[in-house]
């Protein structure tokens, strides 16, 4: 992994820290925006791969966020209509925004195989792991 640029390292080493560290954080990835594009790039995650390197913008809870750049907390996936569904063991997913200088520039996506996993302690935690990412950018 050391040929990865330091701040993908560096998000990558806290995609792992937090997946390994928490038992219902499954899948840990980091997606940025392309503006222009009204597209989310995922740039580093732990766990499993995913197709969804390409978000558009709208499509997904993650394509949500993108627009309305506030946390969306899902206790169950299936409840979702607008979902794209990585892994067929995922229950529950939580997306925080991502703001630099007061914009939103990309989040943290959370899957979690536990069921209604997320509480108001993860968005906060989650809130304050962002800001810190956003110091290296
Ligand atoms: N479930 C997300 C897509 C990303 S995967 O969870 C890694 C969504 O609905 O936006």
């Amino acid at each position: 992994a050391n040929d990865k640029e330091p701040v993908k390292q560096r998000l990558y080493e806290v995609c792992e820290l937090l997946q390994t560290s928490l038992g219902y954080y499954d899948w840990v990835g980091f997606y940025f925006a392309n503006h222009e594009q009204k597209t989310l790039h995922l740039e580093a995650f732990a766990g499993e791969p995913t197709d969804h390197i390409v978000i558009p913008f709208g499509k997904g809870i993650c394509g949500q966020v993108a627009e309305s750049n506030a946390n969306f907390v899902v206790a169950d996936v299936k409840a979702q209509n607008n979902y794209i569904a990585c892994n067929m063991y995922v229950k529950a997913e939580i997306v925080v925004p991502l703001f630099k200088s007061g914009k939103n520039i990309g989040q943290i996506d959370i899957d979690s195989h536990t069921e209604d996993p997320f509480s108001v302690e993860d968005e906060r935690f989650l809130e304050w792991i962002n800001q810190q990412v956003a110091e290296i950018l």
